[in-house]
């Protein structure tokens, strides 16, 4: 699949590395594990937005924008990320933060909250949970207009067409080290949130013909809405972008589990805490709270539930998202 016909930034020098987790894999007694460092992925903290924002920046420029909207949760990862690209390509940033759990904003609240201050926004608009984000984006984008600046609107978690991309890429770099590993991953783990990365992901492997299964660890919605919204992204990446061209993505191969979210979105649980600690104890790598934290978690249930051989190769997605690590310190030690 060529994707020289889109515009694209590079924010990352290289391929992130795949790094074999030999003690993880010892102490649960196999399956092979390995883990993608997307967590080393470019700009302020790196993480996965980073891949995504190489084509919605891109495609932003073309459009002759000069500032970024966006919008996340008051810990955002991908806000974080949005204002760091912002930064780099000298143009400015707004960010919609909207309060998910009730009362979950703080001003003085340490981790990606500390670093928007620090890369500086435009503006920081914090709404209700119940508030529509894409409704408050473009009216804010239309204040933004009426002032002389040329607004280009992300949607939550770069999750449209465009910022699929990011990990169709993702896909071919796998392929490429799976191929100089000589590895057949048998399954990917990713953390599912606004559901980008999982549908590039999929696509990406479907268009090279390569089957490893991929398995979403939702941190929200149940199991069905993001089959729904994995499959109607799918569609959208093939008619906006693919139309001669079409990969195919069957039903059944949109595999979520919906079993390690918790209370709710961002909510620690035990599964996480374990998962956090494991990590970084044996393997000396800092996971986040709120999605590889919980995606580790589903990875090493489902593992002791037997779900996997012990002869597969499993590759588990770093998303990033550590500086969240940070606020959530007291629940964590
Ligand atoms: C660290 C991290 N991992 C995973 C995800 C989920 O990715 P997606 O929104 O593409 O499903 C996010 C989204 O914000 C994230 O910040």
């Amino acid at each position: 699949m060529s994707l020289s016909k889109f515009d694209r930034k590079h924010y990352t020098q290289g391929k992130t590395p795949i790094e074999y987790l030999a003690n993880l894999t010892d102490i649960l007694g196999g399956p092979e594990i390995y883990l993608k460092h997307d967590d080393l992925l470019g700009l302020a903290g790196g993480g996965n937005k980073t891949r995504k924002l190489e084509f919605l920046v891109a495609d932003a420029q073309r459009q002759g924008a000069d500032t970024l909207i966006t919008c996340g949760a008051p810990q955002s990862n991908h806000c974080r990320l949005t204002l760091s690209a912002a930064k780099k390509e000298g143009m400015h940033a707004v960010l919609v933060l909207s309060e998910t759990v009730p009362g979950s904003y703080r001003e003085d609240a340490g981790g990606n909250n500390f670093l928007y201050k620090l890369l500086n926004p435009l503006d920081m608009i914090v709404v209700p949970g119940a508030c529509d984000l894409n409704d408050t984006m473009h009216l804010h984008a239309k204040t933004l207009q009426a002032e002389g600046y040329k607004p280009y609107v992300i949607p939550m978690g770069g999750s449209n067409a465009i910022g699929c991309l990011g990990y169709i890429v993702c896909a071919e770099e796998i392929v490429e080290q799976a191929n100089d590993l000589n590895i057949e991953f048998t399954h990917a783990i990713t953390p599912t949130g606004s559901c980008g990365t999982h549908t590039g992901l999929l696509m990406g492997l479907r268009s090279l013909h390569v089957q490893t299964r991929v398995i979403g660890i939702s941190v929200n919605y149940s199991r069905d809405k993001h089959v729904k919204r994995i499959a109607q992204l799918a569609q959208k990446v093939n008619n906006e972008l693919f139309p001669e061209r079409k990969i195919v993505i069957e039903n059944d191969d949109i595999i979520v589990f919906d079993d390690y979210i918790g209370s709710g979105y961002s909510l620690p649980t035990e599964g996480m805490r374990e998962a956090v600690h494991l990590l970084a104890r044996c393997e000396a790598i800092l996971l986040d709270p709120v999605y590889t934290g919980k995606a580790m978690a589903g990875l090493i249930n489902l593992i002791r539930k037997g779900h996997f051989k012990k002869s597969d190769k499993v590759l588990f997605l770093h998303t990033g998202g550590s500086p969240a690590l940070y606020h959530f310190a007291d629940y964590l030690l």
